[in-house]
Parts: structure tokens; C-alpha cells; sequence
């Protein structure tokens, strides 16, 4: 709400996010990507070395709500992982 009391604040999707915000209720995320538990990942180092949203989500820009583009499956992470020299130990993403 740092950002949203004064940035978009007439949108209707935001104006929705800040009634929870005013009611002090957790916001009822519908969850779109969803990783097994069992499966560890983080945003940081990866929008940390450049890459877009877009390569894992899809053009999310085009959707009015957004929906699952491709799956985030194994053979994905560990695809990209390969091709751009990060680490495919199986400790890397199970732990
Ligand atoms: C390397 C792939 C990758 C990139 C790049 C990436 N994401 Fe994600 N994102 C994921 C995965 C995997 C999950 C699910 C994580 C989980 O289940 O713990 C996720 C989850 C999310 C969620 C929660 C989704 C939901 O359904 O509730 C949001 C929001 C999100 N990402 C936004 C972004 C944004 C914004 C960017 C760019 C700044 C971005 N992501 C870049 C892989 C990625
Ligand atoms: C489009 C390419 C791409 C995809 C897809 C991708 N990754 Fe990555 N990931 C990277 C790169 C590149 C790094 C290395 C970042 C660095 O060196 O700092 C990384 C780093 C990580 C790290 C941190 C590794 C460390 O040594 O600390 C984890 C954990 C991780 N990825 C998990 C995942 C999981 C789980 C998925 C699938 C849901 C996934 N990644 C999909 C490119 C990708
Ligand atoms: C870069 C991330 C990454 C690495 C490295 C990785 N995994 Fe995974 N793994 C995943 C993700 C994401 C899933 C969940 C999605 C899926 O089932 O494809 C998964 C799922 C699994 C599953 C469950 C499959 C099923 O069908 O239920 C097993 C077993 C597994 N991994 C074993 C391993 C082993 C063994 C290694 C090391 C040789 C390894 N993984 C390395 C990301 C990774």
C-alpha cells in the first residue's frame, strides 16, 4: 500500500485491494502458479540476472486475468538451468 495509496488508486481492482487493506483482512489470493511443496524457488535470483517475467508467465501483459501459460515443470527449471549455466543440483530446488 507504499505504492498503492497514491499510484492507480481510482482502479477498480485497487480500490478492491485497499478495502482489505481498510479492514485489515488478508487479501483471498486465487493462486494461478503453484510449485509443490516440496519444490523451493525464489524470485530474487532470477529477475536478478535479467530475466523477464514474461519467460516463466507467459505475456501476461495481454491477459485481462491471468491465467497458467505453460507449466513450471521440472523439465523447464532445469532446461534453463542448463542452458544458462546455473545450478541443476537436485539440492537446488528440493531441500
Ligand atoms: C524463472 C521463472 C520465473 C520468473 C522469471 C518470474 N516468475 Fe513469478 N513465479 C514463478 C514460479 C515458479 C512461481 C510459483 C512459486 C511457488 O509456487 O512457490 C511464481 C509465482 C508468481 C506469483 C504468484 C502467482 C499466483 O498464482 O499467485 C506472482 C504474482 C509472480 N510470480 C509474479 C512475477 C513477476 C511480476 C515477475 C517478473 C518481475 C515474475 N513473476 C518472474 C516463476 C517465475
Ligand atoms: C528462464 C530460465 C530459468 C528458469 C525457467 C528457471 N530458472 Fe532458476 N535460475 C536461473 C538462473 C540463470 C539462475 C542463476 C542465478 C544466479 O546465478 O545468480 C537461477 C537460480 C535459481 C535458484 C538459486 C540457485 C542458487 O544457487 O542459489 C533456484 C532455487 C532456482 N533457480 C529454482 C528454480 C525453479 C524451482 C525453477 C522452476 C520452477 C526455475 N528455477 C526456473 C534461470 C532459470
Ligand atoms: C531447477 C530446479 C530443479 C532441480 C535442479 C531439480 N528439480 Fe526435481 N522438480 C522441480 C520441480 C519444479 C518439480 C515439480 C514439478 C514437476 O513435477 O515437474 C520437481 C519434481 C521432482 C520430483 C517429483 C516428480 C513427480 O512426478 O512427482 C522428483 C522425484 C524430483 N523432482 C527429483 C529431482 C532429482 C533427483 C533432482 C536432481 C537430479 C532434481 N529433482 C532436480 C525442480 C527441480
Amino acid at each position: 500500500m507504499g505504492c498503492h495509496r497514491m499510484v492507480a488508486v481510482s482502479r477498480p481492482e485497487i480500490a478492491r485491494l485497499r478495502g482489505y487493506w481498510e479492514r485489515k483482512q488478508p487479501i483471498r489470493w486465487a493462486r494461478i502458479v503453484k510449485e509443490p511443496d516440496y519444490v523451493f524457488f525464489n524470485h530474487f535470483p532470477h529477475i536478478n540476472k535479467g530475466i523477464r517475467c514474461q519467460e516463466c508467465h507467459g505475456p501476461v501483459e495481454t491477459m485481462a486475468q491471468v491465467k497458467l501459460d505453460h507449466t513450471l515443470s521440472m523439465n523447464v527449471c532445469v532446461g534453463c538451468h542448463r542452458q544458462k549455466g546455473a545450478s541443476v543440483d537436485c539440492y537446488t530446488c528440493h531441500r
